[in-house]
C-alpha cells in the first residue's frame, strides 16, 4: 500500500466450490490491473460462505486454495492487501452494528436472499437474511472508493451505500461512500448449458460451468456441447442469448469487439465457433493453472502473505471502527 492519497479498491470472494469462469471474467481478472492505480484490499471471504453449511475440513483446504488462484490470476501481495475476512474481527463488529441501521424491508427485497431460500427451503438462516450488511462491514471498514465485481453484487453494494448514507446522515461523514466497478463485457457470464440463468459453482450440471481448474480438454468439450440457439449465425441478440454469452466470453478473453467476432465467424456454423472460445479460454487458464500449483504447494510463503495482510487490513480496519464507536457512543 502507498503512503500517497490513492483512491482505495475493495473487493472479496468466498473461499467455496473453487472459481468459476464467471468469477474471473466478472471480477478476478480485473482485480490485478487495478493494483497499477489504487491502493487494493482483497478478501477471502470465508463468514460470508457459513451461510450454506459447510465440511469445516473442506472449507479450511479451500481458503488456502483460494489465496493461492488469487495469487495466480495476478493479486500482487507486494502491492495489495490480500487477505482472510475472519482473521479481521472488526467485520463481525461493525457489521452487528450495521445491521441496527438496515432495514428488515431492505433485506427482504434482495433478490439473492429471495433466490437462496428458494434452493435451501430447509436452511434459511439468519445469516444468509444479514449477509449483505456483512459485505456493507467488509467494503466500509476500508472508507473504498471502487468496488470491482460482477453485476450480480450490484444490488448488495447499493444497499452498502445507502447505509453508508444513511449513517453519514446521523453522525456525519465517517464513511466514504463506495462506487461498483463493473467490466464492460463479462459483467454476467451465463451457465453453458442455460444462458438465461447466470454461471454458478453450485450448479450441479458440469457442462454448465468452467472451473478455472478445469483441465484443457474438460474445457474445450464443455464448450463443444454449450446450448446455442435457432439458425447457424454467429452474432450478438436479444433472441440469441447462448450464442451472445459465449460471444461475450471470447470478447472478454481476446480483446476482440462483437463486431470483429462477427466478422471472423461470417458464413462459419456454431461448431467452429465454440472449439474457438474454448481454445481461446484453455490458452487463458493454463498458465494461471501452473502459477496456481506453485503458490499452492508453498504453504510458508502463502501463510506469510496472509497473515501480513491481516495484519494491514486490522490496522485499517480498526481505525475505522473506532470512529463508528465513539460516533455513536460506545467510547
Ligand atoms: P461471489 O463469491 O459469489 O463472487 C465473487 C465475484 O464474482 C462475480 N461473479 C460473476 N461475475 C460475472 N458472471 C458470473 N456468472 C459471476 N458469478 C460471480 C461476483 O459478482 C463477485 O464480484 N458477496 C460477494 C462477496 C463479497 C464482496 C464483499 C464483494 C463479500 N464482501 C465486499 C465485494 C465487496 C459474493 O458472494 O461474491
Amino acid at each position: 500500500m502507498s503512503e500517497e492519497n490513492k483512491k482505495i479498491v475493495f473487493s472479496g470472494i468466498q473461499p467455496t466450490g473453487g472459481f468459476t469462469l464467471g468469477n474471473y471474467l466478472g471480477a478476478i481478472r480485473n482485480w490485478g490491473p487495478l493494483q497499477n492505480e489504487y491502493d487494493c484490499i482483497y478478501s477471502i471471504v470465508d463468514l460470508h460462505s457459513l451461510t450454506v453449511r459447510q465440511d469445516p475440513a473442506t472449507l479450511r483446504r479451500q481458503i488456502r486454495e483460494s489465496a493461492a488462484m488469487l495469487l495466480a490470476c495476478g493479486v500482487d501481495p507486494e502491492k495489495s492487501i490480500l487477505f482472510i475476512q475472519g482473521d479481521v474481527h472488526q467485520h463481525a463488529e461493525l457489521s452487528w452494528i450495521l445491521s441496527c441501521y438496515t432495514q428488515f424491508g431492505e433485506l427482504s427485497r434482495m433478490t439473492q436472499f429471495k433466490d437462496k431460500s428458494k434452493k435451501h427451503p430447509e436452511n434459511v438462516n439468519g445469516g444468509l437474511f444479514t449477509y449483505p450488511v456483512l459485505m456493507a462491514a467488509d467494503i466500509l471498514l476500508y472508507q473504498t472508493d471502487l468496488v470491482p465485481i460482477g453485476a450480480d453484487q450490484k444490488q448488495h453494494l447499493e444497499l452498502s451505500r445507502d447505509i453508508a448514507i444513511r449513517f453519514n446522515g446521523i453522525y456525519g461523514d465517517v464513511f466514504t461512500i463506495p462506487e461498483g466497478y463493473f467490466p464492460k463485457v463479462a459483467a454476467r457470464i451465463m451457465s453453458l448449458q442455460d444462458p438465461t440463468a447466470k454461471m454458478s459453482k453450485s450448479d450441479a450440471n458440469e457442462n454448465a460451468k468452467i472451473m478455472l481448474t478445469d483441465d484443457g480438454d474438460a474445457i474445450i468439450r464443455k464448450f463443444k456441447r454449450a446450448v446455442t440457439d435457432s439458425g447457424s449465425e454467429v452474432r450478438a441478440a436479444d433472441d440469441k442469448p447462448g450464442v451472445t454469452n459465449l460471444m461475450s466470453i471470447y470478447s472478454a478473453v481476446t480483446g476482440k469487439s462483437f463486431e470483429e467476432i462477427e466478422r471472423e465467424f461470417e458464413g462459419k456454423g456454431y461448431g467452429e465457433f465454440k472449439i474457438a472460445v474454448g481454445e481461446s479460454v484453455r490458452d487463458t487458464l493454463m498458465p494461471i493453472q501452473e502459477k496456481y500449483r506453485t503458490y499452492l504447494a508453498d504453504k510458508d510463503q502463502l501463510n506469510a502473505v496472509l497473515k501480513s495482510g491481516a495484519e494491514h487490513a486490522s490496522y485499517i480496519a480498526t481505525k475505522t471502527l473506532r470512529k463508528v464507536r465513539r460516533k455513536i457512543g460506545l467510547d
